[in-house]
Order: C-alpha cells, then sequence, then structure tokens
C-alpha cells in the first residue's frame, strides 16, 4: 500500500495529507525559508538519511512538552532564520509531535508543519487530528492549540525500533479504535495477532491506515470537539483514573486504555446498552493481547479519580460507552454504580 496517493482530510480551515512510505527520508524535506528538525534523542537516529539540516534534540519523555521545550523549538527557528513559510517538522512519538505542533502554532503565528509519528501511538492518534499541547504546572496537555499538520508522513518500519512497552500502549489506542468504527480492523486484530505482535510492515500499515480514517473522519466532523470528537475518549476517563492513581507510573497510557475499554464494555452491558456478546468479544480480543485486567487498586478511590476529571456533571460522570462496536453515546451515570460495577469486574479478572 505504501506509494498510493496520499489521503487528504480537512479539518476545519485546514488540509492534512497523511502519506505512507517505507522508509524516514529527511532529505525529502525542504521549507522556502529553511527546515527545522524536532527530533528526541531517542528518534534523532531514525530517519534513513541524516540530513545536515537545522535540529533540534530534546530529551524524551513528558518533561520535554513544556515551556522550555517550546522556548528551544522557537530559539532555534528565530537563530536559523525561519520565515512564515519555514517548515517545522517534528519526528518522534505523540510528545514530539504536540510539542513541535504547538512550537509551529506560535511561531510567527503559524509557520508550515509537518508531522512524522513514529511511535504506534503517534501514527494512529497524536499526528492526526490538529490537537497540539505542554503539559503546564502539573497538569497534562493543559495549554494547546488547534493546529493541524499540513503533512503527515508515516514510516511504519521505525516500529521495529521501539520498545514494546510503547508497541502495547500504541495497541491500546488501536483496539479503541477498532471499537469505535472499524469492525474490519477488529476482525484483523482478532484473527492476525501473531503478525501484529510480529510488527509485519504490510499488516502494521494496514491498521494504522484504518485508524487514520477513523480517527480524521471524526475530527472532519468536529475539530474542536464540541460533539463526536469526544467519542475518542472512549475508555480514556477509566483511564486516566488508574494512571492518576498510580501516579503515571505502573500503566502506560494505552494499557490503563485496554483496561478502560474493558470496563466501558461492562458498564455499557450494566446500563442495558449493549448485550453481553458485545462484552465478551472485547473482553477476549483485549485479554489475547495479554493486557493486564486488574487495577490493583480500590473501585472507591478509581472512582474518586474518575471525579476529579472534567468530564463531570452534577455529581454524575459523563461517560463515553457503547451500544455495540461503531455505536458510541455518551452517558451521564452515577458514580455509586461505576463503584459496584468496578468491583464486580475485579472479581472477574483475578
Ligand atoms: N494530540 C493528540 O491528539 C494526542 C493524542 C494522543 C496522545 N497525545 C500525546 O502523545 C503523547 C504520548 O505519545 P507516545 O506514547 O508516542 O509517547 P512518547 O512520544 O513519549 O514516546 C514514547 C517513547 O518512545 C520513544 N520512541 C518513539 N518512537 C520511537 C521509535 N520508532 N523507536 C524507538 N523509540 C521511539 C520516545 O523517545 C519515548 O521514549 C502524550 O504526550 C499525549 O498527551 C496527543
Amino acid at each position: 500500500m505504501t506509494g498510493q496517493a496520499p489521503l487528504s482530510y480537512r479539518f476545519g480551515e485546514y488540509t492534512s495529507k497523511v502519506a505512507f512510505f517505507p522508509s524516514i527520508d529527511t532529505k525529502r524535506l525542504s521549507g522556502d525559508s529553511g527546515t527545522l528538525l524536532v527530533f528526541d534523542k531517542n528518534t534523532a537516529g531514525i530517519p534513513d538519511s541524516s540530513q545536515p539540516a537545522l535540529k533540534v534534540v530534546l530529551p524524551p519523555g513528558e518533561r520535554s512538552k513544556s515551556w522550555v521545550g517550546t522556548q528551544r523549538i522557537l530559539r532555534e527557528a528565530l537563530s536559523a532564520g525561519l520565515g512564515r513559510d519555514g517548515l517545522i517538522v517534528g519526528i518522534g512519538g505523540g510528545m514530539i509531535c504536540d510539542l513541535a505542533a504547538f512550537s509551529a502554532s506560535l511561531f510567527m503565528r503559524g509557520c508550515r508543519l509537518f508531522l512524522v509519528p513514529t511511535s504506534l501511538l503517534a501514527m494512529v492518534d497524536a499526528a492526526v487530528g490538529g490537537k497540539t499541547a505542554i503539559n503546564f504546572r502539573g497538569y497534562k496537555n493543559m495549554v494547546g492549540t488547534f493546529y493541524p499538520a499540513e503533512q503527515i508522513w508515516i514510516a511504519v518500519s521505525a516500529l521495529r525500533y521501539l520498545p514494546e512497552r510503547e508497541f502495547r500502549s500504541g495497541l491500546g489506542e488501536v483496539i479503541k479504535t477498532a471499537l469505535l468504527g472499524d469492525p474490519v480492523l477488529f476482525e484483523i486484530l482478532l484473527n492476525r495477532r501473531e503478525l501484529v505482535l510480529a510488527r509485519d510492515s504490510a499488516i502494521m500499515e494496514e491498521l494504522v491506515r484504518r485508524c487514520v480514517e477513523v480517527k480524521a473522519r471524526i475530527v472532519e466532523e468536529d475539530l474542536r470537539e464540541s460533539g463526536e470528537r469526544a467519542f475518542l475518549n472512549l475508555g480514556h476517563t477509566f483511564a486516566h483514573a488508574l494512571e492518576m492513581e498510580t501516579k503515571y507510573r505502573l500503566w502506560s497510557h494505552g494499557q490503563a486504555v485496554a483496561w478502560g475499554l474493558v470496563q466501558a464494555a461492562m458498564l455499557s452491558e450494566t446500563l442495558g446498552l449493549a448485550d453481553p456478546s458485545y462484552t465478551a468479544a472485547v473482553q477476549s480480543l483485549i485479554r489475547s493481547y495479554g493486557f493486564d485486567l486488574q487495577p490493583g487498586r480500590k473501585p472507591e478511590s478509581v472512582v474518586a479519580a474518575m471525579q476529579v476529571d472534567k468530564k463531570k456533571r452534577r455529581g454524575k460522570l459523563r461517560l463515553v460507552l457503547q451500544r455495540g462496536i461503531g455505536d458510541t453515546v455518551v452517558r451521564e451515570v452515577d458514580p455509586l454504580l461505576i463503584v459496584e460495577m468496578l468491583s464486580r469486574s475485579a472479581r472477574i479478572f483475578p
């Protein structure tokens, strides 16, 4: 499929093109008044051709997604003489994509932006859809803009260097995307598990392409999250609570999402929205990928953490749930019902 015409999406007044390549070749990148490549230390070695181009290499990890990281990029862009038609290219995981995009949205009130996602999570989620962010005063993604990349270049070959934990984290989001809107993707995940886990290039490209399509179609309808974009949070209110409860150390984001998807399915069934066969299918797929379904935290503390989340209204929690694959709804739910459901879930998955 590599070499096919780029996919093209309209996000508000922006157009984003998504193209697949066999490898990352930075020689192909150029901006009219200069190009600045932004990496973290782990992704700086991935491109096949190391361009003498200007580059910023930041320490890996969320701490770089900050004003300090932003200033480094803006300073380099300025001293390199980039103009408004200059190009900033983020080459890395979701951290670099969010940070490079945030910086590009500010430089000269918005310069050109390409993203080259290198983690699975960034390919299927962070690079697509125009949300940019930095962390601020201990809050994740507290400051940001909407600034879709002009082009997103994907080379699934980069995934061979990705650590297993990060790969699995991306898989959590792939499963979420399948549930949101692609039953064929769900079948592929179910029937081609060995190839997926081996990161077979053809399968990975197909998975990523399908995920991009589902996410981009949702964002095309709702760039600024006034409606359907919220569906992308399926499983995430549970996941964020678990991550918060475990101080972001024990659970990677995607692994927490996988657990959260099972809880969302069980809650959907408890509320009479979904029938048991849907919950069984979600559980069985997620278990088959070896995700941990035992949070190791008391249901009461997970729900307390959920209540700190911004999706709370009038004491109830607003959650994204499903009637089935591709049939997503938002419902307000009584926290006590969630405590009861989580207790049941913990007994099912000892
Ligand atoms: N903007 C959005 O819509 C959106 C959506 C989801 C997540 N995000 C953001 O994405 C970030 C998480 O993304 P992530 O999981 O990619 O984290 P990350 O960017 O921190 O990458 C995880 C680790 O993998 C390394 N890495 C990345 N690609 C590699 C490769 N090919 N080979 C070897 N190492 C590689 C990185 O250096 C890092 O150490 C968070 O900051 C989150 O807020 C944004």
